[in-house]
């Protein structure tokens, strides 16, 4: 499922991140591609140990926390340190699917990207081209969103970020690894949550509720590994 969270940085937090990210060097995308995916990608990015890029990462990752879309369609386990990058024109990076499993730098701590994460920085009036094409079994999903908002779709997917013919795309990517593997039941835990939402808005006393999140937690006991 492809899910967007509007406004995880406000206008204000684009700006800044933006501003700092400009300021610092850039180095050739190839660095974090595995083999392949090198072979398809042409972009830059901030070095994974730049402080800026770990400043402005751990900040998007505080926001992630405090996001209950973001959380409830994610149901994270481990979230690998958001990256930074940046396509001018004639950048793209091609078809290509992501690593299954990364090691954070520096520590021994790996992350099963069960969820992939795409952080849109630039204003989209700002530049041409530069969509994220998601490829799945309805077909393929070409995505450009407002400065600030989040795309999260499965890890699993096929995907492409088509060539920019005017200006720049600044984005932040990264993974997560869910408590729950499978896509699909991420996908039912997520509609049950929003239905279970929903109800306590406008029946709080209906004792329905309850055995209905007693179900959502019995499924999430079922499917999770902790
Ligand atoms: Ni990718």
């Amino acid at each position: 499922m492809l899910i967007e969270i509007p406004a995880l940085l406000n206008s204000e937090e684009v700006q800044a991140t933006v501003a700092a990210l400009l300021d610092q060097p850039w180095i050739d995308g190839k660095v974090t591609a595995g083999q392949r995916s090198a072979m398809a990608k042409n972009n830059r990015q901030l070095s994974e140990d730049s402080p800026v890029a770990i400043r402005l990462g751990e900040q998007i990752l505080r926001r992630l926390s405090d996001n209950a879309l973001f959380m409830s369609a994610a149901l994270p386990k481990k979230i690998y340190p958001p990256l930074f990058n940046r396509y001018s024109t004639g950048e793209a990076f091609d078809w290509h699917i992501d690593n299954a499993i990364r090691g954070i730098q520096g520590v021994r701590e790996r992350v099963r990207t069960d969820i992939s994460a795409t952080l849109f920085l630039a204003d989209p009036t700002r530049y041409d081209g530069g969509e994220l094409v998601i490829r799945d079994t309805f077909g393929e999903h070409a995505v450009k969103l407002p400065a600030g908002h989040l795309l999260i779709y499965p890890g699993s997917s096929l995907h492409k970020i088509n060539p920019v013919t005017r200006g720049e795309r600044i984005a932040s990517f990264f993974w997560v690894e869910s408590l729950v593997r499978e896509d699909s039941q991420r996908q039912l835990l997520l509609d049950m949550d929003v239905a279970i939402q929903r109800l306590t808005a406008q029946h709080a006393d209906d004792p329905a509720l309850l055995q209905l999140s007693g179900v959502y937690h019995n499924l999430l006991r079922r499917w999770s590994d902790v």
